[in-house]
């Protein structure tokens, strides 16, 4: 019977995101430190019975029907496969996408596609390799690159790229980078960047606002709110027309979760990679799954636990209040 997993908020999450390892082959300065971390051993790690069995509890008990895969990077798990037709296979069967750095995905689409992938997010922060290695702390622009032209060429479909905006490392490049993912039918998000950092250098005073990111592409673009249902998405789409022609040329998204939380329409819960329920980025605490997993719990009790741990839910990150402290754990750690 399906009660869904409510909080005391009265919202309903139906968006599971399951990070599926820590581990990563980019060293963002947003979301990881230089030196890695101490990654999850491979025993620590959900196997693919594990992360089915507890999609399958979602979407039967909950009616989780958006299920998004990421990491750290998701394609470094070699059973990502399995893991996708196992969810593909549930009834009903939910959407299911990936968030990924798409790094080997030319070689790995096709396979992903036929086992039930639907659609995937791209994090392409800049199409400039020497900004790319700033800001990734690796020289693999051209891979990603390579990646992306895999996934189209495997015919998913559509592939958003996520791009977060750094001031004075690649926020001057944003109208570029809009105009070459508008060449290209990818549709562009713009993200302020959260203080998620593993060095703990956000700086509410130097982010860059979505505000200022619409301001960015007025000089070359008209932008004007898309007639789409947001339903609790962080992506506020516009419309881009050309300034000077009116032509129309696709969508653009800003994703505003500093200035413009989205929290009060929240619908996610999240699984970290090693099988622990976090209700929120922003949440200081998790709740094991995988112990009650491996000792043998029914799909009954494993539910209670989750929606036990899902009534703390929090009413939003609290980022805007004084006393906020950003979570102990990056963003990599965390799960995307
Ligand atoms: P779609 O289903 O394609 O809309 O996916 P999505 O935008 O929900 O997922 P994606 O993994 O592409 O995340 C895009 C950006 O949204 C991330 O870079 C984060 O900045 C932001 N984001 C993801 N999850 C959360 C969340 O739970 N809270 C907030 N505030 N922001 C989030
Ligand atoms: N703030 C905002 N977005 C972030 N991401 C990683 N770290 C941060 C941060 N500190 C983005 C990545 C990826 C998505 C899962 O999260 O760019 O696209
Ligand atoms: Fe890795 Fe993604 Fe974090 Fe970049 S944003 S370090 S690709 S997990």
């Amino acid at each position: 019977a399906s009660r869904g997993l409510i909080d005391r908020f009265g919202r309903a999450a139906t968006d599971l995101r399951v990070s599926l390892t820590d581990f990563c082959n980019l060293r963002c300065t947003y979301c990881m430190p230089a030196s890695g971390l101490t990654f999850l051993r491979t025993e620590q790690l959900l196997t693919v019975e594990e992360i089915v069995r507890l999609v399958r509890i979602g979407v039967e008990q909950f009616g989780v029907d958006q299920v998004r895969f990421t990491g750290g990077e998701p394609l470094t798990r070699a059973d990502l496969p399995e893991i996708i037709a196992g969810v593909a296979a549930l009834e009903p069967r939910p959407n299911i996408s990936l968030t990924t750095n798409a790094i080997g995905l030319e070689v790995r689409a096709a396979g992903l596609r036929d086992a039930g992938l639907d659609r995937i997010n791209v994090s392409l922060d800049t199409v400039v390799s020497e900004t790319f290695e700033r800001m990734s702390r690796r020289p693999l622009l051209h891979r990603v690159l390579e990646g992306i032209d895999g996934a189209r060429a495997a015919g998913l479909d559509p592939i958003k790229v996520n791009a977060v905006l750094l001031p004075g490392v690649n926020d001057h490049e944003l109208p570029d980078l809009l105009a070459w993912c508008l060449a290209r039918d990818l549709q562009l998000r713009v993200i302020e960047q959260m203080p998620l950092d593993a060095d703990h250098i956000w700086d509410r005073t130097s982010m860059i606002t979505a505000a200022q990111m619409r301001e960015a592409l007025a000089d070359r673009y008209m932008l004007s709110p898309a007639a789409v249902d947001r339903a609790g998405a962080p992506a506020e789409l516009f419309d881009v027309a050309d300034r000077t022609t009116g032509e129309h040329l696709g969508r653009v998204g800003t994703i505003a979760s500093v200035t413009e939380p989205f929290c009060e329409d929240c619908r996610r819960t999240r699984l970290t990679a090693e099988g622990r329920v976090r209700t929120c980025l922003f949440a200081h605490e998790e709740t094991d799954l995988r112990g009650a997993l491996r000792a043998g719990a029914s799909d009954d009790e494993i539910a209670d636990i989750w929606r036990a741990a899902h009534w703390g839910k929090a009413a939003g990150h609290g980022m805007n209040r004084a006393g906020f402290h950003q979570p102990e754990r990056p963003m990599s750690a965390i799960g995307g």
